[in-house]
């Protein structure tokens, strides 16, 4: 059924069918959990050899006694495997704790208080902000809102972020100092940047304030989940467009190993890591290094990581099938929504009708299946067309995923032929 076709008496009808099915569902008293992104029991099983890895043997290639202090940019084989994920050397990557949000963090701090390379510090700004494509991650703009740096949606195709808008509001904004990117399997949309978008991006720094960073985070740099879709060096094309010190790459372990207990990397020019390393020196004496040998042990070669990636996707890919299909299966002959289908990456982004999102979450949550609220992709969580819905497989168990989904799919039409009965009421 094609809802802008129907007859007030077809979605009056409709709505009867899909409240009395919903009625039921409530009864069953579900409690199922679509929200984060997080790896599931089954994949943080996949990396458990960690523990007892080292065999009472801490010291590192080169000697180094990893239980105690110092290290600051963390050890080199943990240097070397951030390099591997990042494709970049390993002079330019510095291996640090747990979370490479605790490093964008800081990485953000270092431009907003002291200014990176020498560049004047953010907050000597007027009014400094981040461009954000959306949907994005909520994470990145919550770090801009605390610091009160003001955010510019910025819409997403299937390029990457719209490069015409980029380019237009740098240009006449010189107080734009930074931009968040998920180059690849982009949360939530699952969109890998184009050559082209790649290119674009690395040439603005000849255009923008030279205080400006690409924030590049690489979280998702090896989560193919079969087919691999290749991303185009964002070094290589500042090294051709002379402006190195515009990028600051991130990547971890997080989805890899444990997702509480891994080594994250920043990769950056020599003169943008100095500016981090300054901040870092005050803030500690150095990484957890017991946990960087524990994974330069575990992950020898790139290629070992490669393969445990394998075992990954063969874990979540029926979980991506499942959502697929279900949103096949129940939507795709109808006007209610339109998906991504990634072919990496830890999310299905979901479009509803404009104006639903909202009551979709309302309606999942009082059937017992809990969805990411709506806005939450969009800078203050406030999404204007009140559209986008982050849907995370990962976590629960198939047979867990494939009921939230099938509420999911319910709730969705029946918000939408709710929303649509109200307009012809209005219209009389
Ligand atoms: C795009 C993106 N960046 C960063 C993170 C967090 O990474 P980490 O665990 O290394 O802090 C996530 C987690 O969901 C993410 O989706």
């Amino acid at each position: 059924m094609q809802i802008e076709s129907a007859s007030f008496d077809q979605l009056a009808e409709w709505e009867k069918e899909l409240s009395s099915h919903y009625e039921r569902i409530r009864q069953h008293e579900l409690n199922l959990d679509i929200t984060r992104g997080k790896p599931s029991t089954e994949q943080l099983n996949l990396s458990d050899k960690l523990d007892g890895i080292l065999c009472n043997d801490y010291r590192a290639a080169g000697g180094t006694d990893t239980r105690n202090y110092g290290g600051l940019i963390g050890l080199t084989s943990a240097r070397e495997l951030g390099a591997d994920m990042l494709q970049v050397p390993t002079e330019e990557v510095i291996a640090a704790g747990n979370s490479s949000l605790t490093l964008m963090y800081h990485a953000v701090l270092t431009g907003y208080l002291f200014g990176f390379a020498g560049n004047t510090p953010w907050r000597e700004l007027k009014a400094p902000k981040f461009l954000c494509p959306v949907p994005g991650y909520d994470r990145h703009f919550s770090i801009c809102a605390q610091l009160g740096i003001g955010m510019v949606s910025i819409p997403m195709n299937d390029q990457g972020p719209n490069m015409d808008l980029v380019e237009k509001y740098i240009r006449e904004d010189n107080e734009i100092i930074g931009i968040w990117c998920v180059p690849k399997y982009s949360n939530p949309s699952g969109i890998t940047y184009s050559d082209e978008t790649v290119e674009r991006l690395a040439q603005l720094g000849q255009i923008a304030n030279p205080g400006f960073r690409i924030f590049w985070d690489n979280a998702y740099a090896v989560h193919d989940l079969g087919h691999y879709v290749s991303l185009a060096s964002i070094r290589a094309a500042t090294l051709e467009n002379d402006t190195v010190d515009s990028v600051l790459q991130f990547a971890s372990t997080s989805k890899v190993s444990h997702a509480g207990a891994g080594v994250a990397f920043v990769s950056a020019s020599s003169a943008n890591l100095q500016s981090l390393q300054q901040q870092m020196q005050t803030m500690t004496i150095g990484p957890d290094k017991v946990n960087q040998l524990r994974h330069s042990r575990f992950f020898t070669e790139f290629t070992t990581l490669k393969e445990h990636m394998r075992k990954h996707a063969n874990i979540l890919k029926p979980k991506f099938d499942c959502v697929l299909e279900h949103l096949h299966n129940g939507l795709a002959e109808m006007d209610l929504g339109q998906w991504e289908k990634p072919q990496g990456g830890y999310f299905v982004s979901f479009n509803t009708r404009k104006g639903c999102a909202k009551a979709v979450v309302k309606l999942a949550a009082e059937a017992g299946v809990k969805l990411t609220p709506a806005g939450a992709t969009f800078p203050y969580g406030k999404d204007p067309e009140d559209s986008n819905i982050r849907i995370a497989p990962s976590f629960p168990p198939l047979e867990e995923l494939d009921t939230a989904m099938s509420v999911f799919v319910l709730c969705v039409k029946l918000a939408s032929v709710r929303q649509k009965l109200e307009q012809q009421r209005k219209a009389g």
